[in-house]
């Protein structure tokens, strides 16, 4: 490849959260080719419309207009590129174990269609060892020609929402499996980012990326552990942490909610406990958390039904906030969905609200009014407390947001 500069030709797999945000900091440098395998995105994209929260139109315009972004479905496009990042989906399977398809099906577009050397550089979240023994390989079993690709890590830390870190000022971490591979991914980033880390390798990355998910997946865990503990000593949870939280060093705060939801969190664990335990090595503590915060529904509900009678049977209940956190719209591994899941178990007449959210699961965002109990699972900013508490005469609060209501 020619040096780094505004010729070089960059694709980028996967035009979602990852995708898009990279795009648009990349096209301010390159010539960007966003590709997706979503017919709709691609279109609304061309038009100039993104689909992603923090993601603004108008800069997607700009780029559109001076020819630096193009989004396509067509694999063919990526012949020329010089850099191809991937940013696809790695959730879990039904089974919750690791599911690496979507990244084997850009291995295939990268495989099948490249027509020159390149940098592949993956930003999706794996366990270490994926892009050495899993893309590196895939890409060279779907190429009809024997091209030599440069291969790097660098795992992608974007927070959906969140204005203060961004592309620019948010560390990243990157390493290459040549010394070739790890020079010309500096090189990409710091066109676009301030804070380059290079480690020793590229499982040292993407090993990294999963503790820093695991980190808080468990004290998340803890936190949810030690709300149900202060409950049954009759000691609020709330004014306990902030206490704890005066100590100036060695404490962390986190707060307790009805479960964890996002891509992250409730999935990036279970990747590096599937990879511990392929190697004999011990995942306790990330079993145990999961388990923790997935029963936090159960706990909510428990709560509720002991404080409303001892039965929900019958019992109309709106869900406050069905997004897996304030202001955004994503309900991806949201808690709401287990919580609804137990209520309506034990026979409770569902509603939720959730107005930025506005249609989930084929239903729609219901008045934030009317029912016998409301329960508070996110609170965006635009919903107003009063509201909550006057929406039922009962209010239980999980966000430890809504003074007045009962909480966690
Ligand atoms: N969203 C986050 O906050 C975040 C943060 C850090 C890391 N990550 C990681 O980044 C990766 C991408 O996550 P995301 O949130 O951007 O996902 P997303 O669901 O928002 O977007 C993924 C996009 O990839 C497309 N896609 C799927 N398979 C494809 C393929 N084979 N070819 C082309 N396009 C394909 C989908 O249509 C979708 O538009 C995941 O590994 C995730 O764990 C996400």
């Amino acid at each position: 490849m020619e040096e780094i500069g505004v010729m070089t030709k960059v694709s980028i797999i996967g035009q979602g959260y990852v995708g898009l945000t990279i795009s648009l900091f990349a096209g301010e440098k390159f010539a960007v080719t966003g590709f997706d395998m979503n017919n709709k995105v691609v279109d609304q994209l061309n038009l100039g419309i993104s689909h992603i929260e923090g993601v603004d139109s108008e800069g997607l315009e700009k780029l559109i207009k001076k020819n630096r972004y193009r989004a396509t479905t067509n694999g063919a496009d990526l012949a020329d590129s010089d850099i191809v990042v991937i940013a696809v989906p790695t959730p879990l399977t039904a089974d919750r174990k690791p599911d690496l398809s979507f990244i084997e099906s850009a291995c295939k577009t990268i495989g099948e269609n490249l027509k020159k050397p390149a940098l592949i550089i993956n930003e999706s979240t794996s366990y270490p060892g994926t892009l050495r023994k899993f893309i590196k390989p895939a890409v060279e079993q779907y190429s009809a020609n024997a091209l030599e690709h440069m291969y790097a890590i660098s795992p992608e830390r974007v927070d959906p929402g969140r204005t203060d870190f961004n592309q620019r000022n948010t560390p990243r971490l990157f390493s290459g499996l040549t010394e070739e591979a790890t020079e010309l991914t500096r090189n990409f980033y710091s066109k676009f980012c301030d804070h380059l880390v290079e480690v020793s390798s590229p499982e040292v990355a993407e090993a990294a990326k999963l503790f820093e998910n695991t980190f808080r997946q468990v004290n998340i865990a803890l936190v949810n552990e030690f709300a149900q503990i202060s409950h049954s000593l009759g000691i609020d949870v709330y004014e306990t942490i902030e206490a704890a939280a005066t100590k100036p060093y060695g404490f962390m705060k986190f707060s307790p909610s009805a479960g964890v939801g996002g891509h992250c969190i409730p999935v990036d664990p279970s990747y590096l406990a599937a990879i511990a335990e392929e190697h004999g090595a011990p995942a306790t503590f990330i079993r145990r958390a999961n388990q923790v915060n997935r029963e936090m529904s159960a706990y909510v509900v428990d709560r509720v039904q002991s404080d409303c009678g001892g039965s929900l049977a019958g019992k109309s209940v709106l869900v406050v906030g069905v997004a897996y956190k304030p202001n955004v719209a994503d309900t991806r591994e949201t808690a709401a969905e287990l919580v609804i899941d137990e209520l309506r178990l034990r026979g409770a007449l569902v509603q939720w609200h959730d107005d930025v959210v506005g249609q989930w699961k084929d239903e729609k965002s219901s008045p934030l009014s009317g029912a016998q109990i409301a329960i508070v699972l996110t609170k965006h900013d635009g919903v107003k407390i009063e509201s909550i508490l006057a929406s039922s005469p009962y209010v239980f609060d999980t966000t430890g947001k809504v003074p007045g209501a009962v909480s966690l």
